[in-house]
């Protein structure tokens, strides 16, 4: 009996799927398709697959031409399914020529010809098309975003703008089909959502005039830095049947939702204490934004909202009081260190610019710990440690790019779902976020070394 293997997503089910698995099934006797599993696809970049792997099974099945379906779930199964199901030809459409000839060790590859004019990718965007986004800064944050937003489906970067007319067209000469707008108000005309990578205190009035004009916001993080203002534009966004989102890729981060949920499970029992630091030293510090103190620069704005991100998810938006100890430079903190007492635990962090100091994410239980190393603001690795060490463990995840697509793509979810606010980042949060900058801001003066 001849036996041929195919693989695929079949995300969608149309006909170019089904003439391809007729013509694999015509290669012999018995077909084997392997559907991709849903991690598996995020992995390799494919984030708005529509249907999930049950619903993608179920569609092969009902085709009637397979005799077997599996499903595949990392690299290099194939080379295993050739071996464990004793496979004779491997076939696969035209559009990966030449990509498996890898397999010719094992087995027969064929490359069959694929359907013209239909494909999953086509029928999602009919489905929802693209969300029109702006860019609204060019500096060095924004330059990582359309990179990123190419690898996330259901979103087309089409504009840009920058009060900088010389940081604009630079931006747009790097960037191919980025148009730069004259100003905020021709770039809004133009679009349905945009991505804020202004400096911070910029941010609160960018946000009312892109939500006058109607546009969905991801804003970077702090997106404001005053809880009252931050409690307002999400009432207002709301209001106007708008999503407006903070970007804080670690709340994204795959290995970090992981890591909150099993805490929030119990794996270290109940927590006690979180300390969380994040330091950067910069070679030419003087001329940059993050160190002006008439642009809110220093550690604490620029910062903390990282580490404040695992306190608030873990420990919730009620912490009973919160001292801040301050090393001031000409102007702006260098260094600030935060401690939270709650009721029944004590959380810290630092944060530093221009000083440095070990990185780590320690959180402690009453069974154990969870460590995580710098970078634990972008980690793809984290452990779990026990008294017993034999018990360790530690989990390893992809981290894939600058990160961003993971926070764009919830972003263009919660748009097309119309989600006013994450699971990964509640809107209450990201207030207290800002609540807690506020409370920097108004006594400073109190906390200066
Ligand atoms: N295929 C085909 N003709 C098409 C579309 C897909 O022959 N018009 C084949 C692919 O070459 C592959 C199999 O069907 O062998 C499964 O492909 P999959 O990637 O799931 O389908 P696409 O429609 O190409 O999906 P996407 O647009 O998400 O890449």
């Amino acid at each position: 009996m001849k036996k041929v293997i195919t693989y695929g997503t079949y995300d969608l089910l149309h006909q170019g799927h089904v003439n391809l698995l007729r013509r694999a099934k015509a290669l012999g006797d018995y077909l084997i398709v392997g559907v991709t599993a849903d991690g598996f696809d995020r992995d390799r970049g494919k984030l708005n697959v529509r249907n999930n792997v049950l619903e993608r099974v179920d569609s092969v099945k009902a085709t009637g031409i397979a005799d077997e379906v599996i499903i595949e779930e990392y690299i290099g199964q194939k080379i295993d399914d050739i071996q464990k199901y004793d496979i004779d030809i491997f076939a696969i459409g035209s559009d990966w020529e030449g990509k498996f000839d890898y397999l010719n060790e094992f087995c027969e590859v064929r490359y069959l010809p694929r359907t013209e004019g239909v494909s999953s990718t086509q029928l999602r965007a009919k489905l929802t098309p693209d969300v029109k986004l702006g860019i609204i800064g060019c500096g060095r944050v924004a330059s990582r975003f359309p990179a990123e937003a190419s690898v996330v489906n259901g979103i087309n970067v089409v504009g840009a703008f920058d009060t900088n007319p010389v940081a604009l067209e630079k931006y747009c000469d790097a960037h191919n089909n980025i148009e730069a707008c004259s100003s905020l108000a021709d770039l809004l005309r133009n679009v349905e959502a945009v991505y804020v990578a202004t400096p911070h205190l910029t941010h609160y009035d960018i946000i009312k005039q892109s939500l006058e004009a109607g546009a969905h916001i991801l804003c970077e993080t702090p997106m404001v830095l005053k809880g009252s203002q931050a409690k307002e534009l999400y009432r207002l966004a709301q209001d106007s049947g708008l999503i407006l989102m903070e970007a804080n890729k670690t709340a994204h981060c795959p290995a970090f939702r992981h890591l909150i949920v099993m805490i929030k499970s119990g794996v270290i029992g109940q927590v006690v204490d979180i300390e969380a630091s994040l330091s950067k030293l910069w070679d030419d510090q003087k001329s940059l934004r993050e160190f002006d103190p008439v642009q809110a620069g220093g550690s604490m704005y620029e910062l903390a909202s990282y580490p404040l991100l695992p306190i608030v998810r873990i420990m919730g938006c009620n912490p009973l009081n919160l001292n801040l100890y301050s090393r001031f430079i000409e102007g702006v903190d260098m260094y600030t260190k935060g401690v939270f007492r709650y009721p029944t635990a004590t959380c810290s962090f630092k944060v530093g610019l221009g000083v440095k100091t070990e990185g780590n994410l320690v959180i402690s239980g009453t069974k154990g710990y969870a460590y995580v190393p710098a970078p634990w603001w972008k980690t793809d690795y984290f452990e779990l440690r026990y008294e017993d060490q034999n018990s360790n463990k530690k989990f390893f995840y992809k981290w894939d790019g600058a990160g961003l697509r993971y926070e764009i793509q919830e972003f263009i979810s919660c748009i097309i779902n119309r989600r006013f606010s994450t699971s990964r980042l509640r809107r209450k949060e990201s207030v207290f976020m800002a609540d807690v900058m506020e409370q920097f801001t108004n006594e400073i003066n109190l906390y200066k070394i």
